[in-house]
């Protein structure tokens, strides 16, 4: 698959895909994650969710077109509902509203880029669970808690947990995110902020779930990250994406338990069963794998704010096809 440089920077994975897998704009990075490109820009930040998807921790070879604008959509959608309960590092994706600076190339990745305020980030993932899932499920088989905090017996995969709780981890800059209880995040960053991160963490599920709820999702679990400006505490990064949330589809949970996640299952399931041993460089994805995966982002965007993800920006370099009639 041949690398192809658009005149905006961006680098796409092929011209039949588009997919967006690195941009180049004219701003200093301030770091290239896993999904996101970050342009320092002083006291702001320019967030550019590419199309790229990592497994396993480990960024594939092969892009999701669509993938990054659902991430970013999805983001400002939840910054905007959720801003009431605590403020947000959200300013716009609005490209008429960014640094003049940027020029052109920033229109080219309308969608994808967000501009936020720059904060001190609290280096803690911030976890919520309603239900037992993932890793949680893992260590209450093993020990009946789940973060280090005791739950009754008797639940299942699946189970609703009688009241969601707060499982935090440390950000590990390398390797696995560790969990942690609440009273060692007190006793890492004090009790006082500790307290104001669980029970905001707690009031965003709360919210977020209901939303979830009316539009026929289960919030399974989700992850928040903070930060500071000054003494207040800011919700930064993405907020309630399927990456960094599980969502469930409530009327098949409530017919047949089924625990199916709205998220990169396909493609994890897909690097299984081709038996990849995990260890990089990751295998190129099929088409299919690639066009099922990126119809679930689809779905879980036009189910919570309503309608479809709408077409890319004229000269963003996705073909009509992609987002015509009948793919939704
Ligand atoms: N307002 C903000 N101020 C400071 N840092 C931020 C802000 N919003 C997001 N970030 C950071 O920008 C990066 C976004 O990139 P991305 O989501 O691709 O990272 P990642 O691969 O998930 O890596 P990480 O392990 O650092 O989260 C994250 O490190 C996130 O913590
Ligand atoms: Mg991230």
């Amino acid at each position: 698959m041949s690398d192809v440089v658009r005149a905006d920077g961006s680098v796409r994975d092929d011209l039949r895909s588009g997919a967006v897998m690195e941009t180049h704009l004219d701003a200093p990075l301030f770091a290239r994650g896993k999904v996101r490109d970050v342009y320092d820009l002083g006291d702001r930040l320019l967030l550019v969710a590419t199309d790229r998807l990592s497994a396993f921790d480990c960024v594939l070879p092969t892009g999701i077109p669509d993938r990054g604008r659902v991430l970013t959509g999805l983001s400002a959608f939840w910054f905007d509902r959720l801003a009431g309960i605590v403020r947000t590092h959200y300013i716009t994706t609005d490209p008429d509203r960014c640094p003049p600076s940027l020029g052109e190339p920033v229109r080219a990745l309308a969608g994808r880029a967000m501009l936020v305020r720059k904060c001190r980030r609290i280096d803690f993932e911030c976890v919520v669970r309603g239900y037992l899932a993932g890793s949680a499920w893992q260590e209450y088989r093993a020990t009946g808690r789940a973060g280090g905090r005791a739950l009754p017996a008797g639940l299942r995969p699946g189970s609703r947990l009688p009241e969601p709780i707060f499982t935090p981890a440390t950000k590990a800059t390398s390797g696995h995110d560790e969990t942690i209880t609440p009273a060692e995040m007190a006793r890492r960053i004090g009790a006082p902020l500790a307290r104001r991160l669980e029970e905001a963490s707690l009031a965003l599920y709360g919210a977020a779930a209901a939303t979830a709820e009316r539009c026929g999702f289960i919030l399974v679990d989700t992850k928040f990250e903070f930060g500071l400006e000054g003494d207040e505490l800011v919700l930064i990064d993405e907020a309630v994406t399927p990456d960094s949330s599980r969502f469930w589809d409530a009327a098949a949970y409530a017919a047949t338990g089924s625990t199916e996640s709205f998220d990169k299952q396909v493609v994890r399931d897909y690097l299984e069963r081709i038996g990849w041993d995990k260890v990089p460089p990751a295998p190129a994805l099929p088409s299919e794998v690639v066009e099922a995966t990126r119809q679930r982002y689809l779905e879980v965007y036009r189910r919570l704010v309503g309608h479809p993800l709408a077409a890319p920006a004229a000269g963003a370099g996705r073909s009509a096809r992609a987002d015509g009639p009948g793919t939704h």
